[in-house]
């Protein structure tokens, strides 16, 4: 047995986020709402079988989760393979990912085939003229019935993301607790977080997640004990619900306290947070089997060097341009 990845905190890590690419082709408003700047393009981004050893290596320090992130990663011609590599390798066995719901009415099947088994939809409003408004895109049809073809599926997990934003669709909270409700399934809000790119958007839209906790108290749901592994979200839950609902509030005080998760963007820089931190390279550990042993000891020494937390409840910006890059 493998001593667990732990940092000096004594937080432990079984969960890994690896975006696969930084590309999106939407243009959401607290991301990236002028879109993406194509000069970076696709390529360069990990292989097939340097996202094999990266995880192999992982694997071998009893990490058994990875989410599959982007920018947005089915932009990546070979999203299916990549998922179907991942599924394979020894030691993980739950393989997620995150995508903003293009194309997932036609694709939904093929990534549960491929081994995906929980995924989460973007969907920030169920007013298609506002859904338009934030993501630069008119496609809440599409993504609807996205969610629909998701639940044909069969995936374990399907959860809706929404980020919360003050004159925009805080109005709609109860909406959309009830449309995930009554589908069984779950809800995460997130707080707008302050990037590089955003401060104005933030100062005018960001507001506190309380906004949703107190709504939930209202209409009889309670807050979920933390269970081991959990994450920083703080989940509730009401008895005729199948689903959750969670909330992410990362201006809170202890938001950083129970973080189970590293990332590694795609062009293979371990990111021990998502803020205040540039990444190192690990790509060149990835060019063959051969340095797997070397690779297994790095990622130990670096994820011990993890900071402590992200310090955003006392102001910093932490230096992130975008989260598209880190895939949130
Ligand atoms: P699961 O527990 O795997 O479902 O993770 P999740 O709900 O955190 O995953 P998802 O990709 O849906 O995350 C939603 C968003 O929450 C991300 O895109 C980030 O914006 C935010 N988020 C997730 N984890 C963190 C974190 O550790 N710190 C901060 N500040 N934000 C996070
Ligand atoms: N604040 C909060 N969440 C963000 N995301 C991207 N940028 C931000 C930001 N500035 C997250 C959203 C979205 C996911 C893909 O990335 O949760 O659903
Ligand atoms: Fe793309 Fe997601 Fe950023 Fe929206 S939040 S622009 S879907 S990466």
């Amino acid at each position: 047995t493998v001593q667990p990845l732990t940092d000096g905190f004594g937080r432990r890590f079984e969960y890994l986020r690896l975006s696969l690419t930084d590309v999106c082709n939407f243009r959401c408003s607290y991301c990236l709402p002028d879109g993406y700047r194509k000069a970076k393009g696709l390529s360069g981004d990990l292989s097939l079988a340097e996202i094999r050893r990266l995880l192999t290596a992982f694997a071998t320090l009893g990490l058994w989760k990875v989410r599959l992130t982007g920018g947005e990663p089915t932009l990546r011609e070979d999203f299916v393979d990549v998922a179907r590599t991942v599924a394979a390798v020894p030691g993980i066995t739950r393989v997620a990912m995150t995508t903003n719901g293009y194309r997932l009415v036609e694709r939904a099947a093929s990534y549960a085939e491929a081994g995906v088994s929980a995924i989460n939809i973007s969907i920030d409003s169920l007013d298609a003229a506002r859904f338009a408004d934030i993501t630069g895109h008119d496609r809440l049809a599409e993504v609807l019935a996205g969610v629909e073809a998701a639940r044909a599926a069969g995936f374990s997990t399907i959860k809706l993301n929404c980020v919360l934003m003050r004159g925009v669709n805080a109005d709609e909270v109860g909406a959309l607790v009830d449309f995930a409700a009554e589908r069984d399934l779950s809800l995460r809000f997130i707080e707008v977080m302050r990037t590089n790119d955003n401060p104005d958007f933030y100062a005018q839209r960001h507001v506190g997640a309380e906004l949703v906790t107190s709504l939930l108290d209202r209409r009889g749901w309670s807050r979920l004990p933390r269970r081991a592994g959990d994450g920083p979200a703080i989940e509730y839950g009401r008895s005729d619900a199948r689903g959750r609902v969670g909330v992410i509030a990362p201006y809170s005080r202890d938001f950083c306290a129970t973080c189970n998760r590293l990332r590694v963007s795609s062009r293979g820089k371990l990111h021990l947070c998502l803020f205040g931190d540039a990444g190192i390279d690990v790509r060149p550990l990835l060019e063959s089997d051969d340095q797997h042993d070397d690779l297994v000891a790095r990622l130990r020494a670096l994820t011990m060097t993890k900071a402590a937390a992200h310090h955003l409840h006392e102001g910093s910006s932490g230096g992130t341009a975008n989260l598209s890059a880190i895939g949130g």
